[in-house]
């Protein structure tokens, strides 16, 4: 048993869709969340910027001393994929685990994938499929208006913006009957319902920050990993601009009553 906290980051609040996973499966876990708030978003900027950028989160959330670090940011997980990187800490990416789940649901071998254009062109997600299953057909779409959404509170299904560019994106995965849906980017879970009403009911949406949760909870317990703790495990959240707004999106998407400490962290930013 380990009793250390679990380490997760994202370039916002979209890697709460991880953390909210990871308090449903693993209730005991003390979680250290960092949110890069001021940098948001991460999938329209160069590999470099953005393996600059994930080294800073993964150096603060390692000032922590937290156990294991969980990157819930596809567009991280992707770009950093063939990046040698020398942590003192086990980092797991979205990938994997997602593209797992997805080669188990699909039932006529067509997965799509919706990213952000940093995740799509590095096609990370396609060549873990094909490496599993060189059968499966993967059409994978760049949603770079999806984040924004998402980060400024439009998610419900009777928003026009929302449902207009869903339907813009979803378009070409409909017309390839794609009947499983990869959600690549861990901001798009928080638009599932508009994502379903306009894929329909039949199509299996697989939530890449909820792939990495239960992945992390596998590989703790094979290792004996998990915290020892009979009462609820803490929530820190870190952001890297303003904590009022940060507390806005964290109530909207994690409820009201979530018992979470919320700061302002530096991380030294050079955009
Ligand atoms: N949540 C992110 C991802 O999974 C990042 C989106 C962004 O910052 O562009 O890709």
């Amino acid at each position: 048993m380990n009793n250390a906290a679990i380490g997760v980051f994202d370039s916002g609040v979209g890697g709460l869709t991880c953390v909210e996973e990871i308090m449903k499966l693993m209730p005991h876990e003390n979680i250290v969340y960092l949110g890069d708030t001021a940098r948001v978003p991460y999938g329209t900027r160069s590999k470099e910027t953005i393996i600059r950028y994930a080294k800073q989160d993964i150096a603060f959330l390692e000032q922590h001393n937290v156990k294991m670090i969980l990157v819930a940011c596809g567009t991280v997980s992707s770009v950093l994929a063939n990046v040698e990187h020398n942590n003192k800490t086990e980092v797991s990416g979205v990938v994997q685990p997602t593209v797992h789940a997805a080669c188990a649901a699909t039932r006529n071998n067509r997965i799509g994938i919706i990213a952000t254009g940093a995740t799509i062109k590095s096609g990370s997600y396609g060549k873990v499929i094909r490496g599993i299953s060189p059968d499966i057909k993967v059409i994978g779409k760049a949603c770079p208006m999806f984040v924004p959404l998402v980060e400024n509170g439009y998610t419900s299904p009777d928003c026009p913006p929302a449902v207009f560019f869903a339907e813009e994106y979803l378009e070409c995965m409909k017309s390839e009957r794609v009947d499983t849906l990869i959600l690549g980017c861990t901001h798009y879970p928080h638009l599932s319902e508009v994502i379903s009403q306009v894929m329909g009911e039949g199509v299996k949406l697989i939530s890449s920050g909820a792939e990495l949760a239960k992945y992390a909870l596998k590989t703790m317990t094979y290792n004996d990993q998990l915290a020892e703790r009979k009462e609820q495990g803490s929530l820190e959240l870190y952001c890297t601009d303003s904590e009022e707004l940060f507390a806005e999106n964290v109530e909207k998407f994690l409820g009201k009553n979530i018992n979470a400490k919320i700061s302002k962290c530096n991380l030294n930013l050079v955009i």
